[in-house]
């Protein structure tokens, strides 16, 4: 939603993931096209990001984002997957739900990609009580529009909660 992505827009997932990756593409209209992950890792496999680039283009879909996601513990490979991104103009939005507190080549995870989400839900690296989540990023314009949204989705939620009073 930050970054205006909408219908007719492809965003590449890997095709092994959480469905909540692939979910929020299609929650904001756009087309999620799957890459394949890469055997010893089950990551997305950057050679596939070119191939499910052209996929998209093939449908007429423009291609705006591409999210990495790290399973497993395991960062994703950023510096491969950034070469195609940047060569295509790409936003990477790295899903970190698996793997807060790791490192890539002693880069922390949360500083490998444009933006970063975690999930705090229980089960995960750094659970809370209940859920909740968090975006990373160093891209001071972003994040004041992801808090807006977030402050938004919070008094959506609050109205919700008391018109169910
Ligand atoms: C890779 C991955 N992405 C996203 C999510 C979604 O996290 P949340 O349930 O906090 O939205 C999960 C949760 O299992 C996950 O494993």
């Amino acid at each position: 939603m930050a970054k205006g992505i909408g219908p007719g827009d492809a965003v590449i997932c890997p095709g092994f993931t959480f469905h909540g990756t692939a979910e929020v593409v299609a929650l904001v209209g756009a087309t999620p096209i799957f890459a394949d992950v890469q055997e010893e890792s089950f990551n997305i496999d950057p050679h596939s990001v070119e191939r499910a680039i052209a996929t998209a283009r093939q449908l007429g879909l423009k291609v705006k984002a591409v999210i990495p996601v790290d399973l497993f513990g395991q960062p994703a490979d950023y510096d491969a997957v950034d070469k195609v991104a940047r060569a295509e103009n790409l936003f990477v939005l790295g899903d970190a739900a698996q793997s807060f507190g790791a490192r890539l080549r002693n880069r922390a995870v949360g500083t490998l990609a444009h933006a970063t989400t975690t999930s705090f839900f229980p089960a995960k690296p750094l659970g809370v009580y209940g859920d909740g989540g968090a975006v990373f990023t160093d891209d001071d314009e972003l994040a004041e529009v992801v808090a807006a949204f977030a402050i938004m989705a919070k008094a959506v939620r609050n109205t919700i909660a008391c018109a169910s009073d």
